[in-house]
């Protein structure tokens, strides 16, 4: 009768204990990331703010902006080298993400900086709403945006002046990091 209770609590333990494991590694499906997210804050003397949602679909990552406090127009919008928005003026993301060694360019290229996403256009109200799938930002593997920053420009980016597309000082800047 005692080795069968002491049989029974061995069970009960290694029960609780997988249950443990599951309750801390969460509901997360395994394989790679599917969804990220960046909050943008404003840099210094700006009121640019707003939310970029990646999601992995089809053909790439479809990308989903949010951005309000913008002046009515079009605004260069990119992913950037680091995802580090300490600077008040942004400079620390650093340039535009580009892990292929290629030119500055837009979205629908195939020779680009996979931060490319070319502009924001801001209504009269000063809000902008971006949706499109992009075939080269990733959130796994070499072209991954994972922990990058994301940067709205005070310009217009023209798509070809190298390698920045002239689009001038930084307004917003968020990390993009894992969304549920
Ligand atoms: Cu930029
Ligand atoms: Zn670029």
């Amino acid at each position: 009768m005692i080795k069968h209770t002491a049989v029974v609590a061995g069970a009960l333990i290694m029960f609780a204990a997988e249950a443990f494991a599951q309750m801390e590694h969460g509901s997360a499906p395994p394989g790679p990331p599917a969804k990220a997210i960046a909050v943008l804050s404003p840099t210094k003397g700006s009121p640019v703010k707003g939310i970029v949602i990646f999601e992995v679909v089809k053909g790439g990552t479809k990308v989903t902006a949010h951005i309000s406090g913008l002046t009515p127009g079009k605004h260069g919008f990119h992913v950037h080298e680091y995802g580090d928005c300490s600077s008040d003026d942004g400079m620390a993301a650093g340039g535009h993400f580009n892990p292929g060694q290629m030119p500055h360019s837009m979205p629908m290229r195939e020779k680009r900086h996979v931060g490319d996403m070319g502009n924001l256009d801001a209504d009269k109200d000063g809000n902008a709403h971006l949706e499109y799938v992009d075939s080269m930002i990733a959130l796994s593997g070499a072209s991954s945006i994972l922990g990058r920053g994301v940067i709205v420009h005070e310009k217009e980016d023209d798509l070809k002046t190298q390698p920045t597309g002239n689009a001038g000082g930084r307004l917003a800047c968020g990390v993009v990091g894992l969304a549920k």
